[in-house]
């Protein structure tokens, strides 16, 4: 049975409030869903991340032969990488319950104890974006996950007293997307700890082939293959963007989504062969415009461009870097002259293998 803490104000809202951008990792109501019909709920339907899922396969299985909880998980990666469903399958593969919570909605220690004391043994409790958990509630967090126990004190002065409550032996998966903000004594104490990875186009096709069947849309797969290229490594945005060329496909081509339709409505909404989209391609021009290519600041790029640092940090840059576009170096940012080719601006003589002179080049607009 999944349950989840406490309705719409659970979620973040900065990643509720976001801009609407098709190609944004965060949650919309629908991800959220945990009903989604999109999620895998087993192991076997889960596709990617082949390395985190083996893994987990063997720790439950020790787990349960051994008639234990499971030790507890953190999840770290970029957003949209299925950390929600792994939580899901982890809780449907024990055969418990999963209860789903966010860092920013346990405001207080009293609404972790409310949800630890209402656990039955071996439950998983799912925090997402635990690093954001108030520092008075990880403190209590520490002996609940440590010792299976509350450790609470009521009162003050001559009425204080100290209870010391002991908690069903439960499993937190944690997830975070940036697991150096983790708080060190938080951090220790998961037992395990697995990082996602951004999916391969062929991986990314496979799912949207797979969501496409459930949602009953007639898919070419050259077409699949068309959406997954261009959502940049993330599940997520891999389905959110079936859906729209759907709609597409729909009005076009009698709702069979054909390699054409596909490239049509990806074309539309101004997201390039490379999944980039027009937030990368506006940082990418800025820092080549404004910085020279880099080295560039977050804070300094952030407010250039009108952007969260987060949201580079988080959703623009992972991509970027894993298709070489951008470099971190200890003094900021930089473009790489495959970012300059993308974009069809002459790649200045720093970046050129033959050493080009730097005066040849004159900024045009991408
Ligand atoms: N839908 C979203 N993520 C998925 C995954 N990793 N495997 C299958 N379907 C998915």
């Amino acid at each position: 049975m999944i349950r989840k803490s406490g309705g719409e104000a659970d979620w973040d809202e900065e990643t509720l409030d976001l801009e609407n951008r098709i190609m944004e990792t965060g949650y919309t109501p629908e991800d959220q869903e945990v009903e989604n019909p999109l999620r895998p709920r087993t192991f076997s339907e889960y596709i990617g991340q082949d390395k985190v899922k083996e893994n987990l396969q063997i720790f439950i299985e020790a787990a349960k032969s051994r008639k234990e909880s499971l030790d507890h998980v953190l999840l770290y990666g970029p957003p949209g990488l299925g950390k929600t469903t792994l939580a899901g399958i982890v809780a449907n593969e024990l055969g418990v319950n999963l209860r789903i919570t966010s860092g920013p909605a346990v405001e207080k220690p009293g609404d972790l104890a409310a949800l630890l004391t209402n656990l039955s043994p071996g439950d998983v409790l799912f925090i997402d974006e635990v690093h954001r958990l108030p520092r008075t509630v990880e403190e209590i967090l520490y002996p609940a996950m440590e010792d299976f126990a509350l450790d609470i004190i009521t009162g003050k002065g001559q009425m204080a007293a100290s209870y010391h409550l002991p908690l069903p032996h439960f499993t937190l998966v944690g997830a975070t997307t940036r697991a150096g903000q983790l708080s060190a004594p938080l951090r220790d104490r998961f037992g395990v700890v697995l990082r996602l990875e951004l999916y391969d186009p062929r991986e990314l096709s496979k799912i949207v082939m797979r969501s496409a069947r459930i949602l009953g849309i007639e898919m070419e797969a050259d077409a699949a293959l068309e959406i997954a290229s261009r959502s940049r490594g993330t599940p997520r945005i891999a389905n959110r963007l079936l859906k729209r060329v759907r709609d597409f496909a729909q009005v076009m081509s009698e709702g069979v989504v054909t390699l054409q339709t596909a490239r049509i409505a990806l074309d539309r909404l101004e997201i390039d062969e490379l999944g980039l989209d027009q937030s990368d391609r506006r940082m990418l021009s800025a820092m080549i415009k404004h910085y020279g290519g880099g080295p560039v600041g977050l804070e300094t790029l952030a407010a250039a461009i009108g952007e969260e640092a987060v949201t580079i940090e988080d959703v623009n840059e992972p991509y970027l870097m894993q298709i070489g576009f951008l470099t971190r170096t200890p003094r900021g940012r930089c473009v790489t002259a495959s970012a300059y080719l993308h974009l069809g601006l002459p790649v200045p003589g720093r970046l050129r293998e033959d050493g080009g002179s730097p005066e040849q080049i004159r900024w045009e607009e991408p």
